[in-house]
């Protein structure tokens, strides 16, 4: 039978304990390198029928952290006892004004143990000698203090919360007749090479070691590597798949006015997600508009070309209003206001947004929208969905849809859907921007953009059913989640 140098000497120190158990916790202080070293040998050596290991639970006894804390500074008795003694003043308020209270008190009552008594708020002692000498005891016992120690005082310190009772798993291991049997036919101890070296090849040592069997189905410790948050490597992760795609990142601030998160991309003041409980108003901030606005005010009043226009009455003040942006397609339009020249752009953001929203488990006030625009001469709704198609194949996910939908600053509009272990999720929306965007800014092109939800593809991608875990700090589930 074949045997690993180690296996060997576990096996041979089994046998020297001459068929009786040897704790496993015993040998490895003696010095075999780790724990899981040891532990594997024995369950090969189990397997192959020549030890045999019994768990047996113990009953231990450890010291509390009260109880560390009486040896360093004294049992709260002998502290108060002291005093007494050298200041030969037995009147408790005068003790409590010296001594800290909760001393004091323990003190006594283990003073009263000891046959002491308290008349008239003063602590009499009739035999000093003799609270001395128990004093002395519960000391000596304390500092000898050991897992197995016994005894009446045992039980005093139990009840003291000093001493505490614990059950622990011994684990121990005795040599089969098996085993027997093998020794005594003879086992050789080599030295056995796990690595090798340059200087084993040199050398020409190799031909004369043992080299140790690799086998990938022993158990091992799971070893957790420090990494980076997983919603921080999935962003990065999403950010350089658009880079490959050939996009260009742009970013852009967190607060902005109304008139750029809503009225530059025709959302009419009076729109439903314009109200209070959608968006976070930064109510003292008003920020100055560009020379833009007017044109803005005269789209939604009177409409542009072939459009209508909103038909109401534009206010300047509500489009000044500062607010902590909902979402990331205020940073495309910033960028089509800006590069209204370029005939062809393939722009991309991923970027916090927030919402005033209540917290579920599809929903946060605070998430990241993946958002992205492009243009050129024949953009159309085929090439948008190309492109959000080959976005989600990358990530991993192939079935991807379009469902009509409907977005105050796109025509057409959809929905995007992603199938996920047979159902279809809305993930994000997109869509080709309306004339009354783009045409006032003298773009020609139709401009593709959309609008995808970070934390939701993630919870797919993580296999996480509550998207509030995803910023939980639950390290155990940190550790655990699939890297990327
Ligand atoms: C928008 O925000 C549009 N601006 C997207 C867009 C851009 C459409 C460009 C057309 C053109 P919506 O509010 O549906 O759309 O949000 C997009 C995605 O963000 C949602 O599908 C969802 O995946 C995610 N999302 C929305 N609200 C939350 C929330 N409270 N918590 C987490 N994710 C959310």
């Amino acid at each position: 039978m074949e045997l690993s140098n180690i296996e060997k000497k576990v096996l041979l120190r089994a046998k020297e304990a001459n068929q009786k158990s040897i704790s496993v916790s015993e040998l490895a202080r003696e010095g075999f390198k780790s724990m899981v070293e040891l532990m594997n040998a024995i369950s090969w050596l189990k397997m192959k029928g020549l030890l045999k290991m019994d768990e047996i639970i113990k009953t231990e006894y450890v010291l509390t952290e009260e109880g560390n804390y009486a040896i360093a500074n004294g049992l709260a008795e002998r502290i108060v006892f002291n005093y007494l003694k050298n200041s030969n003043d037995f009147q408790i308020d005068n003790l409590i004004q010296v001594l800290n209270k909760k001393i004091v008190t323990l003190g006594i009552s283990h003073l009263k143990d000891l046959d002491c008594k308290i008349i008239n708020g003063k602590i009499d002692i009739p035999d000093p000698e003799k609270v001395e000498l128990k004093i002395r005891e519960r000391e000596q016992y304390l500092n000898d203090f050991s897992h197995e120690k016994n005894g009446e005082l045992l039980a005093h310190f139990l009840k003291r919360g000093l001493i505490e009772k614990k059950d622990v798993v011994e684990r121990v291991i005795t040599i089969t007749e098996n085993g027997l049997t093998l020794i005594n036919a003879g086992l050789e101890l080599k030295e056995e090479v796990s690595q090798i070296t340059s200087e084993l090849i040199q050398s020409g040592k190799w031909k004369d070691v043992e080299f140790r069997k690799y086998d990938v189905s022993l158990f091992s410790p799971k070893i957790y590597p420090g990494k980076m948050h997983p919603i921080t490597s999935f962003i990065q992760e999403i950010r350089s798949i658009f880079l490959r795609m050939g996009f260009e990142e742009i970013t852009g601030e967190y607060i902005q006015s109304a008139f750029w998160n809503m009225d530059a991309l025709y959302i009419p003041q009076d729109h439903p997600a314009r109200e209070m409980q959608d968006t976070f108003y930064l109510s003292y901030k008003k920020l100055e508009l560009p020379d833009y606005k007017n044109i803005v005010k005269s789209v939604h009043e009177n409409g542009f070309k072939e459009s209508i226009g909103w038909g109401y009455k534009w206010n300047e003040e509500i489009a000044r209003q500062a607010l902590l942006r909902t979402h990331n397609t205020v940073n495309s339009i910033h960028y089509l206001f800006e590069n209204k020249d370029k005939d062809s752009f393939k722009v991309f953001t991923v970027g916090r947004v927030f919402r005033r929203e209540n917290m579920d488990p599809t929903h946060l006030p605070e998430f990241t929208q993946i958002e992205g625009i492009m243009t050129e001469k024949n953009a159309s709704l085929s090439m948008l969905m190309g492109v959000i198609k080959q976005f989600y194949k990358e990530i991993g996910f192939n079935d991807v849809k379009l469902k009509p939908s409907y977005f105050p600053y796109t025509e057409p509009s959809v929905e995007i859907d992603v199938k996920y272990e047979g159902k279809w999720l809305e993930l994000g929306g997109a869509g080709i921007f309306r004339t009354e965007v783009t045409a006032p800014l003298g773009i020609k092109t139709p401009v593709l953009a959309w609008g995808l939800g970070l934390e939701r593809l993630a919870m797919l991608y993580f296999g996480i059913e509550d998207i509030r875990e995803l910023y939980v700090s639950d390290i155990e589930k940190l550790k655990t989640l699939r890297m990327l």
